[in-house]
C-alpha cells in the first residue's frame, strides 16, 4: 500500500467519507466511528436497517478504554490473546459512543484486525472506523477489492486493496457485557478455544434476542436460491434439475463432477481454512453464472467447520428448490 494511497484514505475518513478496507477475514466499509452522519452514511450504502449496530475496529487494545466502560478481566484476556486478529468483543459502552454505531443499545463491538493495510489505515487514522462488511445488507462478504467495487461503485469513496482475504469467512464475536460469555457468531477462532482461554464455558445466544444481522437467518446469501445437499446426492440432484431443464450451478468437495456438461462445477477446498477462504468468492462466481439453483454439498459437521456450516445455512435459509415445469 503506497503512502499516497494511505493519506488519501485518512483524508477521506476525516472528511467523513466511506473507505473500504481489507481485514483479515473480509473487507470493511468504513467511517470515523465517532461522526454519526459518516456511520449513517454507512448504513445508506448497505441498505441497512439503522438499528443494526456496527463493530468499531482499533488499531491497538490500549484505545479500548476510549471506547468501552466496566472492561472484564476475560475482556483483557482474549484481547491478549487474540489482538490483532479474527476476534469482535461485544462490550458496555463508554459514553459518548454514538447510537448510530450500537444501535441505540448499551454496548459496542470492538476489534483490532490484523491485516498490515488496516494496521497502517487505523494507526495513520488514530480513531476508531465503524465498519460492517462490505456487502449490501444480507448478500455474501466481499473478500477483494474487486467485489467491493463491484458491489458499491461510486457509493464508496475510496477502496484500499489488499488481495484476497486471508481467513475469509467474519471474526467469531464474544459478547462480555453483562458479566457472561455468550458466542454471538462462530468465526476461525473456534468457540472451543476461546472457552479454554477464558476457563469456562460459553454461554449460547439467547434465542429471543437476534441482536447480531449476521446471526440472523437468511443472511450471507447469493441471488440465487441456495440449497445445501449431501454429497451422495448433489450429482444425482444436479442431473435431475438440469434435465428439468434447469440452470444448475453446484460447489462440491469433489472434483468428480457428473457427466452433464449444463452444470457448472466448482470444486472447493476439502480443509476448513481454505474452504472458508475461498467460500465467499466461489459463492460469488456461481451466482454470477445466473443459475436456476445453486447446489452446496454439504461439508464436515465437526468443530472446524461450525463457522462454514453456520454461513451456509443462512446463505440457504429461505431458498427452496425450483418447481419443475
Ligand atoms: O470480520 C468481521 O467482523 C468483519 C470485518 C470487516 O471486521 N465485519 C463484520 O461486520 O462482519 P458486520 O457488521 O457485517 O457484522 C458484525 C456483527 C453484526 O451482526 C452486528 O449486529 C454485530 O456484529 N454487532 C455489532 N455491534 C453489536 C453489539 N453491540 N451487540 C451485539 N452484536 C453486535
Ligand atoms: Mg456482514
Amino acid at each position: 500500500m503506497s503512502d499516497r494511497e494511505l493519506t488519501a484514505a485518512v483524508a477521506v475518513l476525516r472528511a467523513g467519507g466511506l473507505v473500504a478496507f481489507p481485514t483479515e477475514t473480509v473487507y470493511g466499509l468504513g467511517a470515523d466511528a465517532s461522526n454519526t452522519a459518516a456511520v449513517r452514511r454507512i448504513f445508506e450504502v448497505k441498505g441497512r436497517p439503522a438499528s443494526h449496530p456496527v463493530i468499531v475496529h482499533l488499531a491497538d487494545a490500549v484505545q479500548l478504554a476510549n471506547w468501552a466502560r466496566d472492561i472484564p478481566e476475560s475482556a483483557r484476556k482474549l484481547a491478549r490473546k487474540y489482538w490483532p486478529g479474527p476476534l469482535t468483543l461485544i462490550l458496555e459502552r463508554a459514553r459518548g459512543v454514538s447510537d448510530a454505531v450500537t444501535g441505540g443499545q448499551d454496548t459496542v463491538a470492538l476489534r483490532v484486525p490484523s491485516h498490515p493495510v488496516a494496521q497502517q489505515l487505523l494507526a495513520r487514522f488514530g480513531g476508531g472506523i465503524a465498519a460492517p462488511s462490505a456487502n449490501r445488507h444480507g448478500r455474501v462478504s466481499a473478500t477483494t477489492a474487486e467485489h467491493v467495487r463491484r458491489e458499491f461503485g461510486a457509493a464508496v469513496d475510496c477502496v484500499l486493496d489488499g488481495g484476497a482475504a486471508e481467513v475469509g469467512i467474519e471474526s467469531t464475536i464474544v459478547d462480555l457485557s453483562g458479566g457472561k460469555a455468550t458466542l454471538l457468531r462462530p468465526g476461525s477462532i473456534a468457540g472451543e478455544e476461546i472457552e479454554r482461554a477464558l476457563g469456562m464455558p460459553l454461554a449460547a445466544p439467547a434465542r429471543d434476542a437476534p441482536r447480531a444481522p449476521g446471526t440472523l437467518a437468511a443472511h450471507y446469501a447469493p441471488e440465487t436460491p441456495l440449497t445445501l445437499v449431501e454429497g451422495d446426492l448433489l450429482a444425482e440432484l444436479a442431473a435431475t434439475l438440469t434435465r428439468q431443464g434447469k440452470k444448475v450451478a453446484a460447489l462440491a468437495l469433489t472434483e468428480a463432477r457428473p457427466l452433464f456438461p449444463a452444470v457448472t462445477w466448482l470444486a472447493a477446498p476439502s480443509d476448513a481454512a481454505g474452504y472458508a477462504r475461498a467460500l465467499y468468492a466461489n459463492l460469488r462466481a456461481l451466482d454470477a453464472v445466473g443459475c436456476d439453483a445453486i447446489l452446496v454439498e454439504r461439508p464436515p459437521q465437526d468443530a472446524a467447520w461450525v463457522a462454514i456450516n453456520d454461513r451456509l445455512s443462512r446463505a440457504a435459509a429461505g431458498s427452496f428448490l425450483p418447481d419443475a415445469p
